[in-house]
């Protein structure tokens, strides 16, 4: 009779075991089916350890030669299709070397020595974050791009300002778009100082405690790009700070994105009739046949949920594990890779939304800053200027707000008699001192909506992107 530890798992397990896993254990415990996506950081990482163990006399060079080369055909055969691993391999670690061994017969059973899966998988998952970051980054450039490229065409294009919702000073659409560039600047900043955490190599932990052969963890660090290799072994195999600092990026990430979709949602909304969606980027509905809905932005208001949980799931998961590796870890990929794939999908969908999914309607965003009291302050501050103090005079135009409201005026309907009659200070040129545009023009401090602020930002802005 066969074995039935042999037959189901051929030369995954030592003798020890006697008997095979229960078929659904199995299922329970492979990783294959997700972590597949680590396949080519997994060849890569472990070709590096193959030059590494006949660098230091481990193999010889010959053997160092046909492991590396026979790892390029399991990244070729994968490439081609011709390579897709079962669940019988458990996991994508399993699966490269037993092919790599099928391929290249028994120097191939060579390749784990002085490794353990523990090491092998951080190394992955390392190799492969550190990529997705540098792909986000270039995702984030796109997006701040756009924005730019948006803000440039509105500097003189008003919009209402709010505070707690309500109307408080109007302020230039350029400068409202520039407010998410410096959100965006925030996050490729943080995910360029994530990556350096991340660019670690615990490659040569071992299973946590090191090796008893002479490798060069230095040696495998640098063919493979790291910066620095984990100081500590136990570390080494079982930090997932870096994934968790990730996660954090990514939450940022979203939470910016999400703030921008709720405005797009409102905006594009018949109360606010800010914008107006383009056809390639709205959707209808299947009973209104007038509706145009903005599905993109509220799938990417949604999509943040689930990135904020992949956080949380990975703090809970840290939080009780002892010293050093732990199966729990496999639970640390299906959180990371649906949040790379969330984020990258969220803001390529953005950019495509900013770049042609809307138009922003200048007629109407023009007749909004005219319609309100959001020029109440610039009142007030014109009476201060003439010396009048600001608390008085901000008394004075609080009275005469309620009045205009009372007889259904704006501020700009006023006379020159009811405006003197309010206080003798106001002159003819109170009514070009709360237009709009002058209003704009006239918060000139630095990190202001002025005009010539917003100028000067978009110069900066365009210089973060040279
Ligand atoms: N599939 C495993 C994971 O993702 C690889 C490491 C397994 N290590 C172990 N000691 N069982 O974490």
């Amino acid at each position: 009779m066969n074995n039935p530890a042999t037959a189901n798992q051929p030369s995954t397990w030592s003798q020890r075991f006697e008997s095979a896993l229960h078929p659904a254990i199995a299922r329970f415990n492979a990783s294959i089916g997700f972590d597949i996506t680590l396949i080519e950081y997994d060849i890569t990482g472990s070709q590096a350890h193959a030059r590494m163990l006949a660098h230091t006399g481990i193999i010889s060079p010959e053997e160092g030669d046909q492991l590396v080369s026979g790892l390029e055909q399991v990244r070729q055969e994968f490439r081609a299709g011709l390579f897709v691993p079962g669940v019988d391999a458990e996991d994508v670690h399993f699966a490269v070397e037993r092919r790599l061994t099928e391929i290249v017969g028994d120097v191939g059973k060579k390749l784990h020595t002085a490794r353990s899966r523990n090491d092998q998988v951080g190394t992955d998952t390392r190799l492969y974050l550190r990529d997705q970051i540098q792909q986000i980054r270039t995702h984030l450039r796109e997006f701040q791009t756009v924005l730019l490229t948006l803000a440039e065409q509105h500097v003189e294009t008003l919009i209402p300002g709010y505070t707690h919702l309500q109307r408080a000073q109007p302020v230039s659409l350029a400068h409202h778009l520039l407010a998410y560039f410096e959100m965006a600047e925030r996050d490729w900043q943080r995910l360029g100082e994530i990556h350096q955490r991340v660019n670690v190599s615990p490659l040569g932990s071992g299973a946590l405690a090191g090796t008893t052969f002479p490798i060069d963890r230095h040696y495998t660090a640098e063919l493979l790009g790291f910066a620095g290799v984990y100081a500590n072994s136990l570390d080494g195999v079982s930090d997932r700070d870096f994934a968790i600092e990730f996660l954090c990026a990514a939450s940022l990430i979203m939470v910016h994105l999400s703030r921008l979709s709720e405005e797009a949602i409102m905006w594009a909304s018949q109360e606010f009739s800010f914008i107006t969606l383009t056809d390639s980027c709205a959707t209808g509905s299947s009973i209104m046949p007038q509706k145009k809905n903005p599905d993109v932005p509220e799938l990417v208001r949604g999509k943040a949920g689930r990135v904020f949980g992949h956080l949380q799931a990975l703090l809970v998961l840290m939080k009780g594990l002892p010293l050093a590796y732990n199966k729990d870890l496999q639970e640390d990929k299906e959180a990371l890779f649906d949040a790379v794939v969330t984020v990258k999908a969220c803001l390529e969908a953005t950019t495509i939304l900013l770049r042609e999914g809307l138009q922003f309607n200048t007629t109407r965003l023009n007749s909004a800053v005219n319609e309100d009291f959001s020029n109440a302050t610039d009142v007030a501050d014109y009476l201060a200027a003439k010396g009048v103090p600001f608390r008085e005079a901000y008394n004075l135009v609080g009275k005469v707000v309620k009045t205009s409201i009372a007889q259904g005026k704006l501020l700009k309907d006023l006379s020159l008699e009811e405006w003197k009659a309010l206080h003798p200070a106001f002159e003819a040129d109170i009514y070009t001192a709360i237009a709009p545009a002058t209003v704009v023009s006239a918060r000139n401090s630095f990190g202001g909506t002025g005009f010539e602020q917003v100028r000067r930002a978009l110069a900066a802005a365009q210089a973060k992107l040279c």
